[in-house]
């Protein structure tokens, strides 16, 4: 029975990676699947996350399942992270909560959630939106529409065609938003265009459904969360999808946290009986090994504060290299201006080149990246950015 079924291609993101393996070029550089690298391209254990896994290592006693929602003191931890103490101390009893596995397992509960939820409704998705976020969401049965976020031309959020669309949307559709970092653009909602999605969520009841994978990377930990936290302060309903592989660099323990504000308190509990059996009905319960290690992580006012370091350390080099590229890029002639990148946020810019320009810096120079021009900027380093921005330059 299975031979009916055809050969599909590598996926747009991971494929890159297999690639860029397979390719012998001394000079090669992975500016492709979204994660941290330092300056000698590992992706290294935080120091305080080892710190948590010989804690963990000492404390555990045994391997019996955990409960069907998780590590509750990882759920609390990452809610008082995304939301802040007061604010989840102020809406606590209307906050029902999963720990998922991984930000993917997130998006998915909440797809399913939404589908058993109202199953006519449309989830709007930002052009362009995270790759994955299209299966994830439309393998739950969703019908999925986009709205106006990037303009290529500009380089820069389109916001009056956002709003444009986002006016129209109906009562009972989701609107899909990522809390900071936009994967793949790196370009960010102001306060005030936070401001203006609120107002539009009010007038026209649709649901906001808060993709948050890259905390700390942008602005700091605090002022990433803003459109967040003001969306849940200020409207009945909101859905929050979070990831700790970036921020943690707990790619491979798949830990996230499927978040849902309801409308009471009553609500609360029937949508955490839901949630739970979505997760049930999948693969029935989470891992607990990674949500345990941030449990412990930010519980712990010490190690806390050295994770909060280390994730301000990896940030800065970002921004760092943002700064870097542009300026090779202007040192080397490159006939278009890229201050641009300097701007966005996070791990990802958009370079707003030709997707033909993009494959040409992979075939003839070995260096891969998404074909929509999204580049993971912290696959930059100062040994490689010469290379980097004289390829660029004359392929421009
Ligand atoms: C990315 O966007 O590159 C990452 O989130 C990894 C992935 O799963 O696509």
């Amino acid at each position: 029975m299975f031979d009916v079924l055809p050969q599909l291609p590598a996926d747009p993101i991971l494929g890159l990676s297999a690639a860029f393996k397979a390719d012998t070029n001394p000079n090669k550089i992975d500016l492709g699947v979204g994660v941290y690298r330092d300056e000698a391209g590992r992706t290294p254990i935080l120091d305080s996350v080892a710190q948590a896994q010989r804690i963990l290592m000492d404390k555990e006693d045994s391997k019996v399942y955990i409960s069907p929602q998780g590590v509750q003191g990882f759920i609390d931890g990452m809610l008082n992270l995304i939301l802040g103490s007061e604010l989840k101390g102020s809406i606590n009893e209307r906050i029902a909560a999963v720990q998922a596995p991984g930000g993917c397992g997130a998006l998915r509960i909440l797809a399913e959630l939404i589908k058993r939820s109202n199953s006519d409704c449309t989830v709007w998705v930002s052009d362009p939106t995270w790759a994955n976020h299209i299966p994830l969401i439309g393998n739950a049965g969703l019908k999925i529409e986009t709205y106006p976020y990037f303009d290529k031309a500009s380089a820069s959020i389109n916001f009056d065609a956002m709003k444009q669309t986002l006016s129209q949307v109906k009562k009972g559709d989701v609107v899909l938003l990522h809390g900071c970092c936009h994967n793949p653009t790196g370009a960010d909602l102001s306060k005030a265009q936070w401001r203006e999605v609120l107002k539009l969520a009010q007038e026209n009841e649709f649901t906001p459904f808060i993709d948050i994978a890259y905390q700390g990377f942008g602005d700091g930990l605090e002022e990433d969360t803003y459109g967040v936290r003001l969306l849940c302060e200020n409207l009945p309903e909101v859905a929050i999808a979070a990831s700790c592989s970036k921020n943690f660099g707990l790619y491979r323990e798949r830990v996230g946290l499927s978040a849902i504000v309801t409308k009471n308190a009553e609500s609360r509990q029937a949508i955490q009986t839901q949630i739970q059996t979505i997760a049930r009905g999948i693969y029935s319960m989470p891992p607990s090994y990674g949500g345990a290690l941030v449990d412990i992580i930010l519980n712990d006012k010490d190690l806390k504060a050295q994770w909060e370091g280390e994730v301000g350390a990896m940030r800065d080099r970002m921004q760092s290299l943002r700064q870097l590229l542009a300026t090779k890029l202007k040192e080397k002639g490159a006939s278009k201006d890229f201050d641009f990148v300097t701007q966005q946020k996070g791990m990802f810019s958009f370079l707003c080149i030709s997707p033909e320009q993009v494959l040409q810096l992979r075939s003839d120079f070995s260096i891969y990246f998404v074909e929509s021009s999204r580049v993971n900027i912290a696959g930059i380093s100062l040994k490689n950015v010469d290379y980097l921005a004289d390829a660029m330059a004359s392929v421009l």
